[in-house]
């Protein structure tokens, strides 16, 4: 017979167990957290700023976005969202309440991302404090004021789906891959976008001449001469580190945040798997 000793002894190793699987996946979350880039679009501007709390103002051609509140605040924040809530905001692009995000929030990216991946990531913003903060409503043109108007937009340019690795192509290749695509989106940026604002995904990463405010962003297929080509793979992943460029200027405009709050602080395991999978897309023209 098994001695009530061990028994006890069993339960608190399950105990301890499962405390670390839970502090794994916050750990896990955080990592990813700035994998996704989140905390430049839910930060506002200042040292004051608590990070993750939103209303931060995102200028489109559109009108004016305020990244939400993502602390687990119960009536400001995300503290009432069940594991379903939190999986469909970024699968699918709706709310609890059913109704349409826009695309300002990239889940046309985001729906790559594994459930294992979003889940820590919940854990991981349900660990922060919570904060009370109420973002301000965004501030639209008229034919986009209601979520229904979201919904049209996302029949025509939004197909939901997980990332699906491929066989015949490297660990790091498909690690790269993921992280581009799906939750690093560099898309969202680099790749144009088509006159209803879709991503041209057979134009990947080939720059797009036509971002808010008249700014542009630069090539970063290997093309050797319109975009990244002549850069090593050690190169690029220099550059997510420090944000310095082959030729010894560093980055600019968005470009040094992304590097300052997601690549700078991912291993340099994972930069070398997104420079590997930015060397293998297809070459492309600049506009
Ligand atoms: C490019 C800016 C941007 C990035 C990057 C971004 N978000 Fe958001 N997010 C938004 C905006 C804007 C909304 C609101 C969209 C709307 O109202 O339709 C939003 C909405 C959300 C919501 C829904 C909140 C609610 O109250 O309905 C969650 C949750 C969320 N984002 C989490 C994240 C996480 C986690 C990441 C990183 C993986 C992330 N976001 C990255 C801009 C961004
Ligand atoms: C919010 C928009 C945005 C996102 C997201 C973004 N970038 Fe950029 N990126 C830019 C802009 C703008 C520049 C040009 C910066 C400048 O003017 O110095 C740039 C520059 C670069 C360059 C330098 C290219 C050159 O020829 O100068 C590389 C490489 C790069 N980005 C890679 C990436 C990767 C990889 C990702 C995803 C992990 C990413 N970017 C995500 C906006 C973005």
């Amino acid at each position: 017979m098994r001695s009530p000793g061990l028994l006890v002894v069993t339960a608190a190793v399950f105990v301890v167990a499962f405390a670390s699987a839970e502090e794994t996946a916050v750990s896990r979350g955080e990592y990813l957290v700035f994998a996704g880039g989140c905390i430049d679009c839910h930060t506002e501007a200042g040292k004051q700023a608590v990070q993750l709390a939103g209303g931060r103002p995102l200028e489109t051609s559109f009108g004016t976005f305020y990244s939400p509140n993502i602390t687990p605040d119960p009536t400001t924040g995300i503290g009432q969202w069940t594991d379903e809530n939190f999986l469909r905001a970024f699968w699918e692009g709706v709310n609890p309440d059913g109704d349409h995000y826009y695309p300002s929030f990239p889940y046309t990216s985001y729906t790559g991302v594994s459930r294992k991946d979003l889940l820590a990531m919940k854990a991981y913003l349900f660990s922060l404090d919570p904060v009370v903060k109420q973002a301000p409503e965004h501030e639209l043109a008229l034919f986009i004021s209601t979520r229904l108007a979201a919904g049209a937009w996302k029949l025509r340019s939004f197909e939901p789906g997980r990332f699906v690795p491929s066989e015949n192509r490297s660990t790091a290749w498909n690690r790269g891959a993921y992280l581009v695509r799906h939750l690093g989106h560099c898309g969202e940026c680099h790749t144009p976008r088509d006159s209803f604002g879709a991503i041209e995904n057979d134009r990947e990463l080939a720059g797009n001449s036509d971002m808010p405010d008249g700014d542009s962003t630069p090539n970063i297929s290997p093309h050797r001469l319109d975009g990244i080509g002549k850069w090593a793979v050690d190169d690029i992943e220099y550059f997510l580190d420090i944000g310095m460029l082959p030729d010894g200027d560093s980055t600019g405009s968005v470009m040094s945040a992304v590097v300052d709050n997601s690549t700078s602080k991912l291993t340099k395991e994972d930069r070398l798997a997104i420079a590997t999978y930015l060397k293998s897309v297809p070459a492309q023209r600049g506009e």
